[in-house]
């Protein structure tokens, strides 16, 4: 009793018994999680100068601040989610708290930390990463290049921050579906809807099935509880504990697919403001 007993495990980098193509998932999610986050850093960056664009539009509702941020020239303002909600040091509204010497910073970078740390910390995307950038492990019952493991541990126990960066996802959603609101106001006074509009409502309904189906907020309206039924409060709580559960059971795909439409949305604004595309007006307008 109580005998170390090596496993019969094939030693080195990615040595495995395995057959199937294991590296195949690790590679494609490495891929794919590095384009995103060059991409949200590049276009993060990229408006660190918006101050010197001389005509200002009236996006997000902050009395105007086109850039690359937001869709203009359809009459529309369709602002992008990297960059939502608007902050512009020195500003009013949101802007207010922030000097105007950080004028330097893109909106961007004001905000992004709270996403950022949702989607770092979060359980399927913890998986994924240690998998893929890390090696720890490199794939079930496959060698990796290092022997020890020591969990989440030493600096890695801020990924308890998850259940905290939770909350800032859920005060997102509510801002974000104000853009769409705003997308549907025109230049002009009317109501419309553009391409743009259904991109960021798309974007909003991915978001919210990877934010309420998460396993933080699915634990803080269900867990814990052992009546389900006594009072309209339980039978409440039970409700959103089976909605969360049925988007939980799905969590990858809506962390995955919410992450693209993200990255997606902003490109499409990116695109129409660069003149590439427009923003084609489906409904009203004006
Ligand atoms: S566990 Fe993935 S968002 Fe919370």
């Amino acid at each position: 009793m109580g005998a170390n007993i090596p496993l019969p495990m094939k030693k080195g980098f990615g040595a495995t018994d395995r057959i199937d193509a294991w590296w195949k998932g690790p590679t494609a999610m490495a891929a794919y999680l590095g384009i995103m986050i060059i991409y949200a850093t590049w276009r993060g960056f990229m408006e660190a100068d918006f101050w010197i664009f001389a005509e200002y539009g009236l996006s997000g509702g902050q009395g105007g601040h086109a850039g690359t941020m937001a869709i203009e020239s359809e009459g529309s303002h369709v602002l992008s989610p990297l960059f939502s909600p608007l902050i512009l040091p020195g500003e009013g509204a949101l802007g207010g708290p922030i000097p105007k010497w950080l004028w330097w910073m893109s909106p961007a970078m004001f905000i992004l930390v709270f996403p950022a740390g949702f989607r770092g910390t979060c359980y399927y995307y913890r998986k994924a990463y240690y998998r893929a950038f890390f090696q720890q492990p490199t794939a079930c019952a496959v060698s990796k290049p290092w022997n020890t493991y020591k969990g989440e541990t030493g600096i890695l126990v801020a990924q308890n921050l998850h259940r905290y960066f939770m909350y800032a996802a859920l005060a997102y959603l509510p801002i974000l579906s104000w853009d769409v609101y705003l997308s549907t106001q025109f230049t002009g006074g009317g109501l419309g809807v553009s391409v743009g509009t259904l991109v960021l409502a798309l974007n909003v309904a991915l978001l919210g099935g990877y934010t309420l189906g998460c396993h933080a907020f699915r634990h803080i309206v269900g867990g814990g509880a052992n009546d389900w039924t006594s009072s309209p409060l339980a039978r409440l709580k039970y409700k959103l504990w089976k909605f969360s559960t049925v988007l939980n059971e799905r969590h990858k795909d809506w962390a995955l697919y919410s992450l693209f439409w993200v990255m997606f949305a902003d490109f499409y604004i990116y695109a129409c403001t660069m003149g590439w595309w427009t923003d084609i007006v489906i409904w009203g307008g004006l």
